[in-house]
């Protein structure tokens, strides 16, 4: 099952909150602390989509998009799968669906940044369309390199 909605609407439960903050803080390579979190809760100018496991019992992992309507922009900033469901096409089930709900929210290009040497997340981004724009040097706290990437979401939904 996938949950699409605003961090607004999503992370005002509690349950949802604790359990983001669990994945990004257990599985993620640079995790936020709870008062980043928490400002969250306050942002309509966001999308955050969750993915359940197969029983539907735990969220599984989460994408978070922050948006700009002006420009008409989404910028991916976390996507995080818990280990013992990785491999199983869920992140790419998530952004798929999440890009249906950005174009219906008249979104038309998404960009992120990713380590140079994250290479399963690299080949996630690839496989799902988005291209390298430039590399950002020492764009992480330890100094590691980040490809700029961007995927157009008009008319290429089914990618
Ligand atoms: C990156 C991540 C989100 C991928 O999630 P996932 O649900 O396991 O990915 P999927 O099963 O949908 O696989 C999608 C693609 O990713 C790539 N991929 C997945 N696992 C891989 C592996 N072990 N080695 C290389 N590529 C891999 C493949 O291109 C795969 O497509 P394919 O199955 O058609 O070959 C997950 O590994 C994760 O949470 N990593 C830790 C957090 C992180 O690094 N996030 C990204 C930061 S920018």
């Amino acid at each position: 099952m996938i949950k699409l909605g605003t961090t607004k609407e999503l992370l005002s439960n509690p349950s949802i909150l604790d359990r983001l903050y669990f994945l990004d803080h257990h599985f993620f390579p640079q995790p936020w602390t709870k008062e980043q979190w928490v400002e969250l809760v306050e942002s309509d100018d966001s999308l955050l989509a969750l993915v359940y496991d197969s029983k539907n019992i735990e969220i599984a992992g989460f994408a978070l998009f922050g948006l700009n309507a002006y420009d008409e922009l989404a910028h991916l900033y976390k996507i995080s799968i818990q280990p013992k469901n990785q491999g199983e096409g869920l992140s790419s089930l998530l952004l798929n669906e999440a890009f249906l709900w950005l174009s219906a929210a008249m979104i038309k290009r998404v960009f992120l940044e990713v380590s140079v040497h994250n290479d399963v997340a690299l080949g996630l981004y690839k496989k799902l369309g988005f291209e390298i724009l430039s590399i950002k040097k020492k764009f992480y706290s330890n100094s590691d390199d980040a490809y700029a990437m961007q995927r157009s979401i008009v008319g290429s939904l089914s990618s």
